[in-house]
């Protein structure tokens, strides 16, 4: 699509490890920039919600994945515009909450090992970048969802820093909280993410890789959106 004052509307990869600050970034860039936010990691997470609402069981490989063949199918899960990025609604319900507990990162990091599940959600992810102008985020967007996306970029942090931003992210939803386990729990996705064999979290080759230890989300932003700019040109 062709925006006569801003150049093309691109298509821009965001992935990266959980804490690593993506979806903060993603979501500021998506606004300064008038993009719609792709948050894939919710469609897992909804998934996984999904499977605990109907009572299928996070390693039933094949309910899983037929619960979400269904649930993309039948139009069950989907994202929606908002004023403050996307809205997650599942069976007709915002569960934009529901989804970001502990238990929910946990069950959405072993729902999205399940192949049929990547697979089930795939179409409905290229569906909204189809357009252009899309910030997506997640972890397979640059390798497996766009790979010929316009711009990518891999997010990362130290596990000291993606530790606390995760600690701090849950205190402040009034979630109980400690360093040492969201560390443990932090480790532990990134794990499960970067060794399963289906679209494992990684870098990317054509991805600039993007420290965010010590920045502020307003300057990595800045960068961000600079890069996407003249990329658009
Ligand atoms: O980004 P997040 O924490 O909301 O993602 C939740 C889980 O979903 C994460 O542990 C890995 C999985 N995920 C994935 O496998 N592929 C994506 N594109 C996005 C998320």
């Amino acid at each position: 699509m062709i925006d006569c004052v801003h150049g093309r509307r691109l298509v821009v990869a965001i992935d990266g490890p959980a804490g690593a600050g993506k979806s903060t970034i993603a979501g500021e860039l998506a606004r300064a920039l008038g993009y719609v936010l792709l948050d894939t990691g919710a469609l897992y997470r909804a998934v996984a919600l999904a499977a605990q609402q109907q009572g299928v069981a996070w390693d039933d490989t094949e309910g899983v994945a037929r619960l979400a063949v269904r649930l993309a199918r039948a139009d069950e899960l989907r994202l929606e515009p908002a004023p403050h990025g996307v809205r997650v609604v599942l069976f007709g319900d915002d569960v934009g909450a529901a989804i970001r507990t502990a238990e929910m990162s946990m069950g959405a990091s072993r729902v999205s090992a399940i192949p049929g599940v990547r697979a089930a959600l795939l179409e409905l992810q290229r569906a909204t970048g189809r357009q252009g102008g899309v910030i997506a985020e997640g972890r397979d967007i640059g390798t497996v969802v766009f790979p010929s996306a316009d711009v990518k970029f891999f997010v990362t942090a130290s596990i000291e820093v993606r530790a606390e931003r995760r600690c701090a992210e849950l205190l402040a939803r009034g979630e109980r909280a400690d360093l040492q386990s969201v560390r443990a729990e932090v480790i532990a996705r990134d794990r499960q993410d970067s060794e399963r064999s289906v679209a494992p979290l990684r870098h990317a080759d054509d991805a600039r890789l993007v420290d965010t230890s010590g920045r502020t989300v307003s300057d990595i932003v800045a960068e961000l959106r600079r890069i996407v700019e003249t990329a658009a040109r």
